[in-house]
């Protein structure tokens, strides 16, 4: 029997690795280890770096790195260990195991005679967006004798209000008991659509588990709560009436389990759910006909936040089973890009709970109810929805599910339809002061309007639902003229990379005006106005033909970051929007050029940006991997990033940016640029230098998107099947 619910495939594929902390982990150490990421505002980490901390060596911590409190005990035979949390005060069991999958963190425990199993899920459910929607993640667990003999054993966890707000705040707390229980925190002075921090300023932690017989409770200061734990193995059901300031005496929620007589067999898991809710869910700008005041997309199913809750927890069963079949169908897409090794599949693992726990998805309150029609998803990277994040996270949502990068998209359409921008570029975010929304901020003029351009025709091409871009054509030919006023030529802006510098002429931002162009030609050719079809076609043309005089070193080695700006260069990671859309708007050279030129700038851990400096994005690395003529410089590409996220050095939630010498990550951390790691799921092929380049295959033919519902192709399954169960049974 295997110890966790992986498919053997991964075990056999997944490197294990002893190292000095004692304990195996499968794939990899992370910078940070997820164990509740689901939602902007829950998220849970353990923290790796250098001290490759264990699930009790330290508290686990928030997206920023500020503390959490989440404690777990086992009392075995009366005497008590601490699994989770810090154990500077109780005697720490022994962690044996980690295992990290997309959607779940496992870590087995000993403590003393019995070992513990710690399954945190936070799924992933993008075809079914009530699922989706739902801002609440689990821990199960298991626990059985490794000696063979009988024992009694009593599981504890509490947490306090930390998970909700700065230690200085003033909270309440309150248990409803029913035949769920749920402990919550709230904070006292709240204030709607409000946060300070990062943190918001309304809403509740949640924690929650089912009512069974030999279920105690308690809420209390934790310097009484943990001790009348480690001396009963129960708690007295009672709720301390006294609310106070979180850092005073610490009260603490608290649930204890009477397991009874464990045997060697593992008990049937106790599951937990913790979540943060809040209705509504976001303040939208007062526009005409949009219902601006915004609730869980959750609530168009259950009519209450309770009632939902229940419905999940006793959902674990069969959420975990399709949490494992996700799993298992990523993992195995995956394999595809790089089949000796599985550095590929394992970056992806550890990017889709980050990536998925930063987008929320609402729907719009009528004055009556909320509508299941009416559907946005919002996300926060210090910004509401920059188009530029959503266009590196583009390749996840076209994998997972297209629809939810329109829902993405539509804010933005629907504020500027409403509030026409002088000059006619997209905007780039609706403002910084998520979850109030505000409007528009900062601009990114090229960049967004080439964004949108490009992610109407991918969202159209792959859905074959015309309605995005016949809602919004007038804004789409305004893009489109502005990016023939200023795509090729353009004056000093600022692309994604904001934090290389603002720059004229840039030569990458010209690709993405080029292949917008050609995007905006092929938009209105679906519409029907051949007219301006064939003028943004002409356009993109000569605008081709100008690139390549201006934009090409004089020596022909590679382009430059800005035009006739030898030796500069950069990543053409914007290329891959003419793979992805099959346009094959640049020739073959472009790709060769780069690749060869790709191919003499690796630094210890990867390519970095431009020449301008050591930065490097792990985001835009893959995209360009999926560009490079050269499987063995592309799997190389891989391994750089993977060997950057696995060094040991840093430790946070998957940074996306960092010094490609020194393997140092910088400030960008918890992003949901990490979506961008999928480029090469959705567009593998790697175009072979010298033949008929970008026309070989296209991106619509060969990618793996479509949802976890898509079956891989059968030759593939029954290939890697055969093959892994030979190994297995040499084994
Ligand atoms: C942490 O893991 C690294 C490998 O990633 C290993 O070299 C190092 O010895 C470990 N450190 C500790 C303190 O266990
Ligand atoms: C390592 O594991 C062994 C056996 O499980 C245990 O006895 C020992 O205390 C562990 N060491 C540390 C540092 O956790
Ligand atoms: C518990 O607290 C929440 C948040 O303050 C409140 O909405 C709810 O009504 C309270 N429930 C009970 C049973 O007091
Ligand atoms: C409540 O919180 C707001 C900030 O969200 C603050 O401005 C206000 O002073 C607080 N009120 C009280 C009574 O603490
Ligand atoms: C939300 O934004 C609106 C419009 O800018 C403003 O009036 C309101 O005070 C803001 N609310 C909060 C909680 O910041
Ligand atoms: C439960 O324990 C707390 C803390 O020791 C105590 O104040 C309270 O009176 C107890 N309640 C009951 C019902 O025994
Ligand atoms: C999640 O989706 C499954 C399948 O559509 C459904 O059976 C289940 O009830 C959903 N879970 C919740 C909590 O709504
Ligand atoms: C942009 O490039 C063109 C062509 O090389 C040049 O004429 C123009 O001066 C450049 N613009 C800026 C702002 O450098
Ligand atoms: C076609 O487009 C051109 C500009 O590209 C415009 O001058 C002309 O009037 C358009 N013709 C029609 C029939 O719309
Ligand atoms: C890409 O492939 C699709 C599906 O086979 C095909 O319909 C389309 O014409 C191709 N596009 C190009 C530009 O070759
Ligand atoms: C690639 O295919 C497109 C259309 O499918 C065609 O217009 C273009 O000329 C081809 N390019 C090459 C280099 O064969």
């Amino acid at each position: 029997m295997l110890p966790h619910p992986l498919s053997f495939l991964q075990l056999l594929f997944a490197a294990s690795f002893a190292f000095a902390q004692n304990w195996t982990v499968t794939p990899f150490i992370p910078p940070a280890t997820p164990l509740a990421v689901r939602g902007p505002y829950l998220q849970s980490w353990m923290n790796q770096g250098v001290t490759n901390g264990s699930l009790n060596s330290g508290w686990q911590s928030y997206r920023d790195g500020s503390k959490l409190t989440w404690t777990g005990f086992l009392r075995v035979d009366g005497q008590l260990f601490d699994w989770m949390g810090d154990r500077q005060n109780y005697t720490p069991a022994v962690q044996k195991e980690t295992v990290f999958t997309s959607t779940k963190t496992v870590i087995t425990m000993t403590c003393g005679s019995v070992d513990l199993t710690a399954t945190f899920l936070s799924p992933i459910e993008p075809t079914d967006l009530v699922n989706q929607s739902i801002p609440l993640s689990y821990l199960g667990v298991e626990v059985a004798s490794n000696d063979g003999n009988p024992h009694q054993v009593e599981l504890f966890t509490d947490i306090d209000g930390e998970w909700l707000a700065q230690p200085d705040q003033f909270v309440q707390w309150n248990t409803t008991v029913g035949d769920v229980v749920t402990h919550q925190f709230s904070l006292q002075n709240q204030t709607q659509f409000g946060e300070v921090n990062g943190r918001l300023r309304y809403g509740s932690i949640v924690y929650s588990t089912e009512q069974v017989p030999g279920l105690t409770y308690q809420a209390g200061a934790a310097g009484v709560v943990k001790p009348a734990f480690q001396t009963t193995g129960a708690l007295n059901n009672s709720v301390d009436p006294q609310f106070r300031v979180i850092q005073n005496n610490w009260p603490t929620v608290a649930f204890a389990h009477n397991l009874g007589t464990v045997l060697s067999t593992k008990t049937p898991p106790i599951v937990y759910t913790i979540g943060y809710v809040r209705d509504p869910l976001v303040q939208f700008p007062n526009l005409p006909n949009v219902n601006n005041l915004r609730g869980p997309y959750y609530l168009t199913r259950y009519n209450s936040i309770s009632n939902m809750i229940t419905a999940f927890l006793n959902d674990y069963t069969n959420a975990l089973a399709r949490a494992t079949d996700f799993d298992n169908k990523l993992f195995t897409d995956a394999l595809d890009i790089t089949p000796q090794v599985n550095d590929y599949a394992n970056i992806l693992a550890l990017s889709v709970r980050q990536m998925f726990g930063n987008i929320e998805l609402t729907s719009g309150w009528d004055g009556t109810t909320y509508v299941q029609t009416d559907i946005m998803a919002f996300l926060n990277d210090g910004f509401t929805n920059a188009v530029d994040i959503i266009y590196s996270a583009w390749p996840a949502l076209l994998y997972t599910n297209p629809a939810i990068g329109r829902y993405l998209l539509e804010p933005l359409l629907a504020y500027q339809l409403a509030n026409p921008v002088q000059g006619g570029y997209a905007i780039h975010d609706l403002g910084a002061s998520y979850p109030n929304v505000t409007g528009s901020s900062i601009d990114y003029p090229v960049e967004a309007s080439g964004d949108q351009l490009i992610m109407a025709l991918s969202y159209t091409q792959k859905t074959s639902d015309n309605t995005l871009i016949t809602k919004y054509q007038s804004l789409y030919d305004q893009f489109g003229t502005y990016l023939t006023q200023n795509g090729l030529y353009m004056a000093s802006q600022f692309s994604s990379d904001s934090f290389a510098g603002a720059l004229p002429n840039q030569t990458n931002l010209a690709v993405k005006s080029i292949v917008a162009l050609k995007a905006a030609s092929e938009i209105f050719l679906i519409l029907g106005d051949t007219n301006k079809s064939q003028h943004y076609d002409s356009v993109s043309a000569s605008f081709l033909t100008q690139w390549q005089n201006v934009a090409l070193s004089l020596d022909k080695s590679h382009y430059t970051l800005s035009y006739r700006n030898d030796p500069s260069w950069s990543l053409l990671y914007n290329l891959y929007a003419d793979r992805l859309l099959g346009l094959n708007v640049f020739p073959p050279s472009v790709y060769q050029t780069q690749t060869k030129w790709y191919a003499t700038k690796l630094d210890q851990y990867g390519i970095r940006l431009d020449s301008r400096s050591s930065d490097a994005k792990t985001d835009w690395q893959l995209w360009t991997a999926a560009t490079v003529t050269d499987s063995s410089l592309r799997t190389t590409m891989i391994s750089l990033v993977k060997k950057y996220v696995t060094s040991g050095i840093n430790s946070g939630p998957f940074p996306d940016r960092y010094n490609s010498v020194n393997g140092q990550m910088a400030t960008f951390m918890d992003r949901t640029v990490v979506g961008g790691h999928f480029a090469l799921l959705i567009v593998p092929d790697v175009m072979q230098g010298g033949s008929s380049g970008g026309n070989g295959t296209n991106g619509s033919n060969n990618d793996k998107s479509g949802g976890v519902s898509t079956a891989v192709s059968p030759p593939l399954t029954i290939a890697f099947t055969l093959l892994a169960t030979i190994i297995y049974t040499l084994l």
